[in-house]
């Protein structure tokens, strides 16, 4: 199955959202803030922010932070995404890390994602971002 599109007003909630998790952002190392939100197929919006450690490598990413907090909280039986955004403090370009990608993967094997790229917002599915991802089986 291909990735669906998600409408612009579906887009700017999600955008929004991400912009609100920024907030609580965890990034005193990097001082290079994240917000991210999922949108789930059953209309569920979940948010995360990066979480940084003396330790760096103990980082999480604000999207897999979103993406676990939607594992736990989601009202459906298993998680399922439609779509995850991403942002930053001065709206600068990020481009989701492969970790991210992978476990992006994990939960919607057709999601799109919203990111700042180098000319611009884009919208890009995950198979795109991530092709041959690793599955088991
Ligand atoms: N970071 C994210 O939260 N998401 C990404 O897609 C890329 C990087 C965070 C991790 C770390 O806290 C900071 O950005 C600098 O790498």
């Amino acid at each position: 199955m291909s990735a669906q599109p998600i409408s612009s007003a579906e887009r700017d909630k999600l955008l929004s959202a991400a912009r609100d998790a920024l907030k609580r952002s965890y990034a005193r190392y990097s001082n290079f803030r994240v917000g991210a939100a999922v949108l789930t197929d059953e209309g569920e919006i979940f948010t995360g922010c990066n979480v940084e450690n003396a330790s760096y490598g103990l980082t999480n990413c604000a999207e897999r932070s979103a993406i676990f907090t939607a594992v736990q909280e989601t009202k459906a039986a298993r998680l399922s995404l439609r779509a995850v955004a991403v942002i930053t403090a001065d709206d600068v370009p990020c481009s989701p890390c492969g970790a991210c990608r992978q476990v992006m993967f994990e939960f919607g094997e057709n999601a799109i994602v919203i990111f700042k790229g180098q000319k611009g917002y884009r919208e890009m599915s995950i198979n795109d971002l991530l092709p041959e991802s690793f599955r088991l089986s």
